[in-house]
């Protein structure tokens, strides 16, 4: 399912923020990662999680109907809230191939001092998707 292997047909993606509902935990954030990592591994689908200052930045690829499938799930997980759809589409190559669910959080790297660093507007949404998924990539190497 990897990339290595060329193009795959109706590969996916989708990225999006969202906020955690209040007194979200630690064991809640494992407990999610566990259920992706779970899900995903079966149906084909790679991404990363982000977890900071009660705010998640999520990416997925993946075959569009396994993606769709989950995106639905998530969308109606009660455990966040605010649910802001960043960027969906089709992708030429993973950027996760590796990741059933990479989890990252401000420890790794802090998204808000990137948006700082880079002046990043939350108003210009292509452009805030485009730093958001940089972000991402980059604490991924
Ligand atoms: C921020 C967030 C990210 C999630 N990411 C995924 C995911 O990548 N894949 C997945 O299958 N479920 C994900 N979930 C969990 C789903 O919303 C859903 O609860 C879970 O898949 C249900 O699993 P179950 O049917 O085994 O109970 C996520 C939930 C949250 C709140």
């Amino acid at each position: 399912m990897t990339s290595e292997h060329g193009p795959e047909d109706g590969l996916t993606h989708f990225l999006y923020r969202s906020n955690a509902r209040a007194n979200f935990t630690a064991e809640d954030l494992r407990t999610i990662v566990a259920e992706a990592r779970n899900r995903n591994s079966s149906c084909g689908v790679t991404g990363c999680l982000h977890f900071e200052d009660g705010l998640f930045f999520q990416w997925l690829e993946g075959p569009k109907i396994a993606l769709d499938m989950i995106i639905a799930l998530i969308r109606n997980d009660p455990r966040h809230e605010d649910m802001t759809d960043l960027s969906y589409g089709p992708l030429t190559a993973r950027r996760f191939a590796d990741w059933s669910m990479r989890a990252t959080d401000r420890h790794r790297a802090s998204l808000l001092d990137w948006f700082a660093s880079n002046q990043v507007s939350t108003i210009d949404r292509i452009a805030y998707a485009g730093s958001v998924s940089a972000f991402l990539v980059a604490i991924s190497v």
